[in-house]
């Protein structure tokens, strides 16, 4: 089947009408194979794939990089047709948003404000309100986030559960370049030099992890502050690089909680996150 890219609410719901099981991957374009893995889990399990492209302004801070997000349509499109994704719904501002977005979900602050919430306070707001949204349109009976986006993955799945969405939430692994970083968008802003180093980040949760593993949790924050000093050391400017609960995303209380060591840092100008299960 020939993919279809169609930008408006009224096109899409008439293409899908008659589909019994139709899978979804929301995305804000500058796909990479991580994009790409998403839609190859949800083609199995769907009569037609259904791919968002949409950059989301709501979920970008004042002084984020949403003018600069790359613009790449044709090149997503021919991507995602080889990926077996059949429909590409790319709407515009105005078809998304016609009148400004007054109704907003506000995920719970205690999982909202941390971590990613609390550098880019609104983040998951915005998040939350277009990815519902999308739900609502696209109407699927199951969708595929990524697990590099640890955070946002976990306030869909507690956001879809909450609202009795009637959608699956799938996690698709983090895709790794061989030497270990973690397949952004962003990656495309990093010079050669900073691309040389940006691997660190992950190298130092694996590291990160098997201290937690051979010490215990007393050691969490000597750990923690250990790997901030690394990071720091080597140029980086971090944001948080912490061990936590994968239940809530709280600091762990008994050591036989499954955990997740999470990182974010800014290399130059581009801010990188990754996270590794402990
Ligand atoms: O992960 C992303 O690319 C975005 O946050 C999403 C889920 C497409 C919502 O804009």
């Amino acid at each position: 089947m020939t993919i279809r890219v169609v930008h408006h609410i009224a096109e899409l719901r008439a293409a899908l009408a008659a589909q019994p099981a139709v899978g979804f991957v929301p995305t804000m374009g500058n796909l990479h194979q991580g994009h790409l893995d998403l839609v190859k889990i949800a083609r199995p399990r769907s009569s037609v794939v259904v791919s968002s492209i949409f950059v989301n302004r709501l979920q970008f801070g004042p002084n984020e990089d949403f003018d600069r997000y790359p613009r790449t349509m044709e090149a997503d499109v021919r991507a995602l047709e080889s990926a077996g994704c059949d429909l590409v719904f790319a709407p515009d501002e105005r078809e998304l948003y016609p009148v400004p977005q007054g109704y907003k979900v506000h995920p719970p602050i205690e999982l909202a404000d941390i971590l990613e919430g609390h550098f880019r306070p609104g983040f998951f707001v915005g998040v939350a309100t277009v990815v519902h949204k999308l739900f609502n349109i696209v109407q699927p009976q199951l969708a595929v986030f990524g697990q590099k986006d640890y955070q946002q993955l976990m306030i869909i799945r507690n956001m879809v559960a909450q609202m009795a969405l009637p959608i699956e939430i799938i996690a698709g692994p983090t895709t790794r370049a061989g030497d270990g970083l973690a397949l952004s968008s962003r990656n495309g802003y990093l010079s050669a030099q900073e691309r040389a180093e940006a691997p660190q980040l992950f190298a130092l949760l694996e590291h990160m992890a098997a201290r937690v593993k051979a010490e215990g949790i007393a050691a969490v924050p000597a750990i923690e502050a250990d790997a901030l000093l690394a990071i720091a050391a080597r140029g980086w400017k971090p944001d948080y690089l912490t061990i936590r609960r994968r239940a809530d995303l709280q600091p762990p209380s008994a050591t036989d909680e499954p955990l997740v060591a999470l990182a974010a840092a800014k290399l130059g100008s581009t801010r990188l996150i990754d996270n590794l299960e402990i």
